[in-house]
């Protein structure tokens, strides 16, 4: 009773501070958790657990170990981990297929049953756009196009399809969706983010966690969600951010989001509501700052408005080694961030230390046992409801889930997230949609034969990287070509030489595939390179039709008056088809721009409601055919 009432008060003052628009009556009246998400119905379970477990084996669930850094499989079982993760890039020793990830899964788990509890694991990943550590998933658009669509149903299907993939491996929780609402173009991460809308981020986030976690945790196809990255992670001031390995420069990512609490639950908030809504069983505190403390030590954020205004009953897992940024005082660092909340950490190298000084600080009082009971409780909650506590828990992969991993049936419902993600910038004398039977049609930039380029950061590596990554999928020059009839001849040239004489040219111009703060940008300029194909291509004297693959908005004025149309489609993953569906008409296009695209760098960041907001596209902004 208590906590549904506290919710009531959260969302009114939620509401209060963001205008009646962000939580719609419907949502506010239908906030009690939704059925099979009422977390703390598995208590009972949870708690009889909790009560027959050592402070050992309490502090082992609240541990996750990279999986990659294991000096020991044993230590599984030495250490009673209740966690592991492969990171962006870490991969099976046996590569990264979808036999080895499963057999991975698999081997570990069986360590984990060798305890004395024999409490399963939780192995996480960075499912962000399909299972897309393991070769032949089906990658789908980053968020950023997802974003594009406004259509929840379609953003659901695709996480069930992602969650199918994930669990084929036998895994059961993705660290996803991103709900950060970016409002500075020049961040690394703005194509994780739906939208600098809030209320996208809202309806899309919620539909994320349906996606994946379904009705019910215990389903057999269930994943486990994790909203991330909570809170003001995408509202971080230039100059604040984390210096660079590579090159030292203080930018944007993991930096310091100063405003208001008012403001911050505007702007940030609401794709917690969402999630929170959904049912959502973890949520990952960000390495960012909020007016200058570190929100994985907060415990305004991360207790009191969290877990006590808006009533989250599932755990919190910390990014990675996010908690080691608090204070240079590790012990005094693991303090600070589970008594602020903190239930799990991502530690996740040095777990024999984080266990040793964890258990330390409860010996000596400065953690209370009581902070770790809580915190042991939420996670075996949600492992009770994923149906981990139960007798003979299901953890070995279901193979048959195998049949369908990268299926046509599962691409086609990426193809579909594709055509919908585009948005038509510019179409001059209607030279879009291009003809199927045109004699000659010429192909051109780098990125137009480039699977990698594409699907952008987090495939495969961590960073992405141009290239043949993926053991599937379509590039845009090979859409084209199986788009036209037999008697159209396709060309190419990566640098847009050899167009004349052709009916038109299609040029893929964008960004080199990023993650993270790698990706934070001063300058959103196209490359020299870009502009020099489009010079060759200008000179060529053909139509040209740009189709722009980046992570974000771009300084495209230049490129846009030299070409007859553009189309923006962000990363779109493995199915290259759904643009060429678009661009010979098969379908119109329907996306509308869920981030401000600016006049120049002067702007940025720029989002709509600013008091001065003349942009080069507005947010919502999208043309289709005549
Ligand atoms: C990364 C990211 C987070 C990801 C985690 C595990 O640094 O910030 O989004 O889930 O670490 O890879």
């Amino acid at each position: 009773m208590k906590s549904t009432i506290h919710r009531r008060r959260f969302i009114q003052a939620a509401t209060r501070a963001a205008g009646a628009s962000l939580v719609p009556p419907a949502l506010s009246s239908a906030w009690s958790a939704p059925p099979g998400k009422a977390l703390r119905a598995h208590d009972p379970q949870a708690r009889a657990l909790l009560s027959r477990m050592t402070l050992e084996e309490k502090i082992g669930q609240m541990t996750q170990a990279e999986q990659n850094a294991l000096k020991d499989e044993g230590d599984i079982e030495r250490y009673f981990l209740g966690s592991l993760l492969s990171g962006g890039s870490s991969d099976p020793k046996a590569g990264n297929t979808l036999q080895a990830w499963t057999e991975m899964y698999e081997g570990y788990q069986a360590r984990a049953l060798k305890t004395r509890l024999a409490i399963p694991l939780l192995f996480g990943v960075d499912a962000v756009h399909g299972h897309n550590n393991v070769l032949g998933a089906v990658i789908f658009p980053h968020n950023i196009g997802l974003g594009s669509t406004r259509n929840p149903g379609l953003v659901e299907r695709a996480a069930r399809i992602t969650a199918l993939e994930v669990r084929a491996t036998g895994i059961q929780w993705a660290f996803a969706p991103c709900v950060a609402v970016p409002r500075d173009e020049r961040w690394g991460r703005t194509y994780e983010g739906f939208s600098e809308d809030p209320e996208v981020a809202r309806r899309l986030g919620e539909a994320a966690v349906r996606g994946l976690q379904q009705q019910r945790l215990d389903h057999p196809t269930s994943v486990l969600a994790c909203a991330k990255h909570f809170v003001g992670d995408g509202g971080t001031v230039m100059g604040t951010g984390k210096p660079r390995s590579t090159d030292k420069k203080r930018l944007l990512d993991q930096g310091d989001t100063p405003m208001s609490e008012a403001e911050l639950r505007r702007i940030h908030l609401p794709g917690y509501l969402g999630a929170i809504e959904a049912g959502v069983g973890s949520i990952m505190p960000s390495y960012s700052s909020w007016n200058g403390v570190k929100v994985s030590g907060s415990r305004r954020l991360l207790t009191e408005i969290l877990k006590e205004e808006m009533g989250f009953e599932g755990f919190l897992i910390s990014d990675y080694a996010a908690i080691d940024q608090i204070t240079p005082d590790y012990k005094n660092a693991i303090e600070i961030s589970i008594n602020a909340g903190m239930d799990m950490v991502m530690v996740p190298n040095e777990y024999v230390r984080f266990f040793t000084l964890l258990r330390e600080l409860v010996t000596e009082g400065r953690v209370k046992m009581s902070r770790i009971d809580d915190a042991v409780l939420r996670i075996l909650r949600v492992k009770a409801a994923m149906g981990l506590l139960a007798k003979n828990p299901r953890i070995r992969a279901d193979r048959r889930l195998h049949r369908s991993f990268g299926s046509a049936a599962h691409r086609e419902v990426a193809r579909e997230c594709v055509r919908q993600s585009l948005v038509l910038l510019k179409n001059e004398k209607n030279v879009l949609p291009l003809s199927k039977t045109a004699a000659r049609l010429h192909v051109a930039g780098r990125s137009a034969d480039d699977i990698g380029d594409q699907c952008g950061g987090w495939t495969i590596d961590w960073q992405g990287r141009s290239g043949e990554v993926t053991t599937g999928g379509v590039t845009i020059l090979a859409a084209v070509r199986s788009a036209v009839s037999a008697s159209t001849e396709v060309t190419f040239s990566a640098d847009g030489a050899g167009a004349s004489g052709a009916d038109a040219a299609v040029l893929v111009m964008g960004e080199r595939p990023y993650a993270e703060g790698a990706g934070d940008r001063e300058d959103l300029s196209l490359g020299p390179d870009e502009m020099a194909a489009l010079e060759r291509l200008k000179a060529a004297g053909v139509p040209i039709v740009a189709i722009l693959l980046s992570g974000r908005p771009m300084l495209i004025e230049d490129a846009l008056s030299r070409c007859d149309a553009m189309v923006a489609a962000f990363l779109p993953g493995t199915e290259g088809r759904g643009i060429t569906d678009v661009l010979f008409g098969d379908f119109k296009p329907k996306g509308r721009l869920s981030f401000t695209w600016p006049r120049s760098m002067a702007q940025v960041p720029i989002n709509a409601g600013d008091a001065t907001y003349e942009p080069r596209f507005p947010l919502g902004f999208g043309l289709t055919f005549s």
